[in-house]
């Protein structure tokens, strides 16, 4: 394709990531128009095909993950004349020149490193080094940014040198699932939830991103990392901001990101005692998926037989700041879980007094926000129940997302990879931000490991581990489970 005025550049261009999730994302966003005519797309791969063999390959793989009423061989041609691909070593400087001799002067640079983040910062040196990089150009970097404090610092001091803040788009795809940015306007754009959105009248918060598949091919990459680096560092963390900031002062990327900051800031940091008794790692063994046996975690391809990553991972955190004084937010996620449900609970205090009577079934009022698989904001209120008597019992007023408008809904990465292409920064993590997660997060990997903690059995198709449980029955909880 010739040289237009947006070259989106893919670095691990025949990747998982690239196939299943990029690839689909920019075909929807072709599809809808929201591509400039002229703008391309450069998968760089290492690989030494040709364009050719690359558009095969991609034709092979990536319709899969395109909705079926979205995908038509017209279209899906249109869209692969965007596709180029350079074949190139990119710890190789050399190599950049392929790249630069594709890549003309378009008005906007994207580079998606979709690669290991071992390499990022030689991607980063060499697009400088071969002067690929200026004003107009945005780098987006995919997780996982690093594996503790000082790995993420490390590639964000790296990049730091090629790229300035403004330019840098550390993705984290929750952000971009349409929930979750809907709870930014359920909190502020309702009058009705925030004066009751504290202590005390919120009781404790249950956040759950459960899944129901297992490691799959990715152990390579799972092994070395679970889940509290692949899922909590991140995801899970970003949803508990945007639950507890206090309201930005605007939209505007930094004001959301100062925000949320604070909230990170304000986790109070665990001591062995507090691992010991607050958090929950387990490990899946054999059992049923969705009706089929599975294999346990360590019966998986490429998963050491002595490993013991968690794959799943509960706890207990606390926000040392007025509005969430004593309020526990009680996280949770797991592979091989039941069934695949991301859910928000905002559980209520109890009726202060109850003129039903002691015996009265009074369970206590809960927002359940659904992230997927269906999206839904439900209300569980307590209503009577017909008849004599003055018998309660609890309803749900739900709002299905879905119904509630026509317009086409986009996946998380379609939406921000226009973000990208527009400037908006306010869906991805600020540099700060994510060091500060790192800062929770990295005592309690070092705490299981100084503790010598064995991930918990359970078994595949269940709900964790029974420790999981027990973290919630101690403070006469439990994780809310539709039955
Ligand atoms: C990724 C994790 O970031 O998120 C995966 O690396 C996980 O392990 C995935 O499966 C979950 O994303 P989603 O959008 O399917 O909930």
């Amino acid at each position: 394709p010739p040289a237009g005025t947006l070259d989106i550049v893919i670095f691990g261009g025949a990747g998982d990531l690239s196939f299943r999730k990029l690839l689909p994302a920019l075909y929807m966003a072709h599809l809808h128009d929201k591509l400039d005519a002229s703008a391309r797309i450069i998968a760089v791969g290492r690989q030494e095909w040709t364009r050719q063999e690359y558009l095969d390959f991609i034709d092979k793989s990536s319709p899969a993950f395109i909705e079926k009423d979205a995908f038509t061989a017209d279209d899906w041609q249109s869209f692969l004349n965007r596709l180029a691909y350079v074949s190139m070593d990119v710890t190789n400087a050399n190599d950049f020149q392929k790249l630069k001799d594709l890549c003309g002067t378009p008005a906007l640079r994207v580079y998606y490193l979709a690669t290991a983040p071992s390499l990022f910062t030689q991607i980063c040196a060499h697009l400088s080094g071969a002067g690929l990089v200026d004003a107009q150009s945005r780098v987006v970097l995919e997780k996982p940014l690093g594996t503790d404090l000082a790995s993420a610092r490390d590639i964000n001091s790296q990049v730091a040198r090629y790229f300035d803040e403004q330019q840098i788009y550390r993705i984290d795809h929750y952000l971009g699932k349409e929930t979750v940015q809907n709870l930014m306007v359920l909190r502020f754009g309702n009058a009705i939830f925030e004066p009751l959105w504290r202590a005390p009248y919120i009781k404790s918060v249950q956040i759950t991103v459960a899944e129901s598949v297992g490691v799959g091919s990715r152990a390579g990459f799972y092994d070395g990392a679970g889940a509290m680096r692949d899922m909590v560092q991140n995801h899970l963390l970003q949803l508990l901001c945007i639950v507890a900031m206090e309201p930005p002062i605007s939209l505007g990327a930094d004001d959301v990101r100062d925000e949320k900051l604070k909230v990170l800031r304000s986790l109070r940091k665990m001591d062995l005692a507090d691992i010991k008794r607050d958090t929950v790692r387990g490990q899946y063994t054999a059992g049923a998926s969705e009706g089929a046996a599975v294999k346990g975690y360590l019966e998986e391809d490429n998963v050491p037989a002595s490993s013991r990553t968690e794959t799943f991972v509960a706890l207990r955190a606390h926000i040392n700041n007025a509005r969430w004084a004593n309020v526990p937010f009680f996280l949770r996620t797991g592979k091989r879980m039941q069934r695949r449900e991301s859910q928000i609970i905002i559980e209520f205090a109890d009726q202060p007094f109850s003129i039903f009577g002691s015996t009265a079934q009074q369970e206590p009022n809960r927002l359940i926000i659904t992230l997927q698989p269906e999206e839904s904001i439900q209300l569980e209120m307590m209503v009577k129940e017909p008849g004599t008597g003055m018998n309660l019992h609890p309803v749900k007023l739900g709002l299905d997302l879905q119904q509630s408008s026509d317009k086409r809904r986009a996946e998380a990465y379609e939406r921000l990879l226009m973000d990208v292409i527009k400037g908006r920064l306010t869906h991805f993590m600020r540099r700060d931000e994510l060091e500060a997660a790192w800062i929770w997060v990295e005592p309690i990997i070092n705490g299981w490991a100084e503790l010598d903690d064995k991930p918990r059995a359970y078994s595949a198709g269940s709900w964790g581990p029974a420790a999981s449980s027990a973290l919630m029955a101690r403070e006469e909880l439990s994780w809310f489970e539709e039955a």
